[in-house]
């Protein structure tokens, strides 16, 4: 066998790894993914190996710039990834000999593939929480977009999906933003704990070459260090958390998913999407379905299932490296590029919805949505507790009921039936917007709450 061919570790082994193996060991093809950020790293640590001149300059160099030539073959697409030499770091390796010769040898010294694919691994999954971190954002700012134009429209708010109170479109669309702005901040949070440099942990014990980790923590753009070698090696919480927030925001989407395909029902036709996030039906002609919704809410199953997998690989494994490790990245990737294309889906959602105002206004109107209105009315103007108040409104409930009609149909004689010491003005309690607009608590839904609502990005 050629040395092209060989493994790294070949002198130390009889046989070659089982072909069956070398299949399902190789983790090429997933962490591929990694590769600027594993040259990257790798011309990190050779300038650190050059300053502190564990080697020579000159091989240093020669490294450094075999390292370019091999990205921009990767780039090109002109590099062939080897299912024999297992990684991307190894591949990697193979290729700098092929470029360089034998100075390739000195690129491995003073560290090991442990700490370098954390190190890789960490800096691709800060990369990519900026990417979501993006997406939320716009995801945030379309709320605000549709919110700030249905400040005035009434819906029925719901508890139970029935009819529950009268709130304004905007309130209901702001609800969201806030859980996205927690998401947002959620990935945030992850960025400061995962802001420690692995590399320099070699293997699981550190090294014994005069290295300077604060040089290459710096160059790599973490806050410093990593404190103990063997966590180093073995911590996969930056996956974890990383996972967790996106299983998270995951969740957030399929429930604004949801609402928008029960509003968007036939039975409820309260918001329209335009054709532009509907499909059509292969056999019934006059179907229209939300498909992009629909997706939207069944891929959080994908993220929640990333997440588990990584925290039952993690459980109970012993402390530093092990094979079992590998398999976190393909998680990542998963849960990222799931949660991504649901974020830019959820982005088209925002923006061809279309609420239907005069429905809207209508079911608000059912259902006795002013009720506990009237209840308030009578503690605040007549002195009532509010349990005495309930009681009344709840007969005037079932009046209206029998009789068929909203309760803003009814006359002042009807409900003076009820309660005597009424005057006309006592009518205006039972117009639903009215009732949107008297909910001036902080946090509520009036109209001018919702305008001066705090809508920071
Ligand atoms: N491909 C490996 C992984 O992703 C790199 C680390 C290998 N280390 C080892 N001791 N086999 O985990």
């Amino acid at each position: 066998m050629t040395n092209k061919n060989k493994t790294v570790w070949s002198n130390r082994f009889k046989s070659t790894t089982s072909k069956s193996f070398q299949r399902i060991g190789s983790s090429i093809n997933i962490d591929k993914r990694l590769y600027e950020q594993d040259i990257f790293a790798s011309k990190v640590h050779t300038q650190m190996l050059i300053k502190n001149k564990i080697i020579p300059a000159k091989e240093g160099r020669k490294i450094i710039k075999g390292l370019d030539k091999i990205k921009n073959q990767i780039k090109k697409g002109k590099f062939i990834f080897r299912e024999k030499f297992e990684d991307i770091h190894l591949n990697i390796e193979k290729k700098l000999y092929e470029i360089i010769g034998n100075s390739a040898g000195y690129m491995h010294t003073a560290r090991s593939r442990n700490d370098q694919v954390v190190t890789d691994f960490k800096l691709w999954v800060k990369e990519s929480t900026l990417i979501l971190i993006n997406e939320l954002n716009s995801l945030m700012k379309n709320i605000i977009i549709k919110s700030e134009k249905n400040t005035e429209t009434v819906m029925p708010g719901f508890t139970h999906l029935k009819n529950a109170q009268p709130i304004s479109f905007a309130h209901y669309l702001l609800a969201y933003y806030e859980m996205f702005k927690r998401d947002n901040q959620r990935f945030l949070n992850n960025l400061n704990l995962i802001d420690e440099s692995p590399l320099g942990a070699a293997a699981l014990s550190g090294t014994s070459y005069k290295i300077d980790r604060n040089f290459t923590s710096k160059k790599l753009g973490f806050k410093k260090p990593t404190n103990n070698s063997i966590d180093t090696v073995s911590d996969r919480d930056f996956a974890i958390d990383f996972l967790y927030a996106c299983a998270v925001c995951a969740m957030h989407l399929s429930r604004l998913a949801e609402d928008f395909i029960i509003l968007n029902s036939d039975a409820y036709q309260l918001i329209s999407f335009s054709d532009h996030m509907l499909t059509g039906s292969s056999i019934m002609p006059q179907k229209k379905n939300p498909d992009p919704a629909e997706l939207i809410r069944g891929r959080t199953g994908i993220n929640y299932g990333k997440l588990n997998s990584i925290l039952t690989i993690m459980k109970g494994l012993p402390i530093s490296y092990f094979k079992d490790l590998q398999d976190d990245k393909a998680l990542v990737f998963d849960g990222f590029d799931t949660l991504k294309d649901t974020l830019i889906m959820s982005n088209e959602l925002i923006k061809n919805i279309k609420p239907n105002k005069k429905r809207m206004f209508e079911m608000a109107k059912s259902g006795y949505t002013t009720a506990t209105d009237f209840a308030d009315y009578l503690v605040k103007d007549k002195n009532l507790s509010f349990r005495e108040a309930y009681k009344i409104s709840s007969k005037i409930v079932n009046y209206a009921e029998k009789k068929r009609k909203n309760l803003d149909e009814l006359t002042l004689n009807e409900i003076k039936k009820f309660y005597k010491d009424l005057n006309i003005s006592v009518l205006k309690i039972f117009d639903v917007k009215n009732s949107m607009n008297s909910k001036n608590s902080f946090g509520g839904t009036s109209e001018k709450n919702v305008k001066k609502y705090d809508k920071k990005i």
